[in-house]
């Protein structure tokens, strides 16, 4: 079988034409080599989707070691839709309550549900993983991290985005996701550093400059190989 290279990236990644998937992750044992094959995923298919944006997100039941959605960042479309709140909305479209009552009766157990993203999420999107309900959220590049490859920022961690989450009364609460960085991060940051080369301006030099962030710069020119904007896995990043 002949495949285009877009085709097979989608086979490589487990999506065939009938959008069943066998993914590759699910013969490995151990959760580091699992974390790892999903975030290669989530990766994959943000540089297929917007290597501009190289943000992409993978829902995955962890129960049943199976992928449950996909989502990249999508701004053409909807500059709100990062690719955590693209996968958000993608999964609750594709498993919609039964009984209309997504509250009460959500048609995928969230609490099953680890969210993959290639950036630790923003304060927009690490409150949906609140909100929605997942149980645990894994990310490749840090936010200090992205806006050292020179993309704006808003400087809040998911961690204390987190840590601000209450019951009423300001009740502790329990019913939080667990959270995992820097998963696959070399591959992840150079993804971000070539990506973003675009917003380092000489505003940005002088502000890395000021900070003592120049072995930053340094380092990650001497590691992460820019050819042009990255298209997918196949080409040199
Ligand atoms: C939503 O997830 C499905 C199933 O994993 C995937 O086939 C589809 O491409 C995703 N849609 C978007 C817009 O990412
Ligand atoms: C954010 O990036 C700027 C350069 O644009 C840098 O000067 C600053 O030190 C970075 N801040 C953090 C917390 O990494
Ligand atoms: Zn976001």
């Amino acid at each position: 079988m002949k495949l285009s290279s877009k085709q097979y990236v989608l086979f490589a990644l487990g999506i065939t034409s009938a959008g069943v998937s066998a993914n590759s992750c699910q013969a490995l044992q151990g959760q580091q080599a699992i974390d790892e094959c999903y975030m290669k995923i989530a990766l994959d298919y943000a540089l297929i989707h917007n290597p501009s944006f190289p943000f992409g997100a993978l829902i995955v039941d962890h129960t049943k070691n199976d992928i449950s959605c996909y989502g990249a960042n999508s701004n053409k479309k909807n500059r709100l839709l990062h690719g955590e709140t693209a996968a958000f909305w993608n999964c609750t479209e594709l498993f919609p309550s039964p009984t209309n009552d997504d509250m009460s009766d959500p048609g995928l157990d969230w609490s099953h549900q680890t969210l993959y993203t290639t950036g630790e999420p923003c304060p927009m999107c690490a409150s949906q993983s609140i909100y929605r309900g997942v149980s645990r959220v894994v990310w490749g590049t840090s936010i200090p991290d992205i806006n050292k490859s020179g993309r704006q920022q808003l400087m809040i961690s998911m961690h204390d985005v987190v840590a601000s989450a209450k019951l009423g009364a300001n009740l502790p609460n329990t019913q939080v996701p667990v959270l995992e960085g820097g998963v696959l991060k070399d591959e992840c940051d150079h993804a971000f550093w070539c990506a973003f080369e675009v917003f380092r301006d000489n505003d940005y030099f002088a502000a890395m400059a000021r900070d003592g962030n120049e072995k930053f710069i340094d380092d990650r020119n001497a590691r992460f190989k820019c050819k042009t904007v990255p298209k997918n896995n196949h080409d040199e990043l």
